[in-house]
């Protein structure tokens, strides 16, 4: 194989889109900032899912006075950080950001970005068991904090069980008839066979979106590394460390992760609720965001050609007020 032939660590999804999202609010001059503030400090934003660092590189080169808090779970992101000025990368869960934001001497952040999912090296490695167009072991864990690997699932869990997470976390209208064909061929020993079981359940009319094993893939690696438990906790403890004008950047790939940030951001953005015919509040409620686009924004189709895994991407953008 040549250099060439070396696939990227990953292809950073709508870049251009989180720079604009984020500018304003990581332009801010220190001294203009809200009462409070230590003044001078230069901008800090939260780049939560660094993986191949694209969104991280592409903010400092727009402001170039830009520190960077970067983490990532996966171990293999170093080798993205390494000589990388302006960031500092820390292996862990973005769950405990308070603590690594704490370790950093940072109580306050510009900005944050989330860029949630797998990175196409996680997809692309086979020996990281995610993909079921590449050989490997059942892992899928994305750290080795993760409690459990696939193949727990995969080959321990009971079939009601294993066909409750198959259809929780890949929405996947199948997921008996997967789950019931996955305990048939116990033991499971790799991802080959594994797609190769889930292709067999998985009825020919309904092949036409994808991959058949596409959902059920999906669902074991929510599972496996409790992707969704993870997000509001992270998403509270992110706006709680948001200066007044800072702004949150999230971007998810499917209806779960979506259906989460944006019912946390709407909520940020919901004020007072008292009947209009009330002539004073009485419920107390104040808004702490404004959603800077009502709409997810959505790669334009160029994009989608150049890199078809932005296809499924929507990218939230909110401002602390
Ligand atoms: C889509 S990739 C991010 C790509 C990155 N924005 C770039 O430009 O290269 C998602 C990354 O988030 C990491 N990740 C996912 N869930 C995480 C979590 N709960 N805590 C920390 N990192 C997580 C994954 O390991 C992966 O590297």
């Amino acid at each position: 194989m040549s250099r060439d032939d070396i696939p990227p660590y990953h292809v950073p999804v709508l870049v251009d889109q989180v720079v604009a999202a984020m500018t304003p609010a990581a332009m801010t001059p220190a001294a203009m900032t809200p009462a409070g503030t230590t003044p001078g400090r230069p901008s800090v934003v939260l780049d939560a899912t660094f993986g191949g660092g694209g969104h991280s590189r592409a903010l400092l080169a727009a402001l170039p006075s830009l520190r960077v808090i970067a983490i990532d779970r996966d171990p293999d992101a170093a080798g993205s950080a390494a000589g990388l000025a302006r960031v500092s990368l820390h292996q862990a869960d973005f769950r405990d950001l308070e603590t690594v934001l704490a370790k950093e001497g940072v109580d306050e952040l510009d900005g944050a970005v989330f860029d949630l999912g797998v990175s196409s090296h996680q997809l692309d490695v086979g020996d990281r068991g995610f993909s079921y167009r590449s050989p490997g072991p059942l892992d899928m864990r994305m750290g080795p904090d993760a409690r459990f690997d696939a193949a727990h699932l995969v080959n321990d869990l009971d079939r009601d069980e294993l066909a409750r997470v198959i259809r929780r976390y890949g929405e996947e209208h199948f997921a008996g008839r997967i789950a019931d064909a996955i305990v048939a061929a116990r033991p499971i020993g790799d991802t080959a066979r594994l797609a190769e079981v889930v292709a067999g359940a998985v009825p020919a009319r309904a092949r036409d979106h994808g991959h058949p094993a596409r959902r059920t893939f999906q669902a074991l690696r929510i599972a496996v590394n409790d992707e969704l438990a993870a997000l509001e906790p992270a998403l509270d403890a992110a706006l709680r460390l948001l200066r007044r004008g800072g702004r949150i950047a999230v971007i998810s790939y499917h209806s779960l992760e979506d259906r989460i940030v944006k019912r946390r951001l709407a909520a940020g953005a919901v004020g007072c609720t008292c009947p209009p015919e009330l002539p004073v509040c009485v419920c107390g409620g104040v808004a702490e965001l404004r959603l800077v686009s009502r709409k997810a924004i959505r790669p334009h189709d160029a994009e989608i050609e150049r890199n078809p895994r932005a296809r499924s991407a929507r990218l939230r953008v909110a401002e602390k007020i």
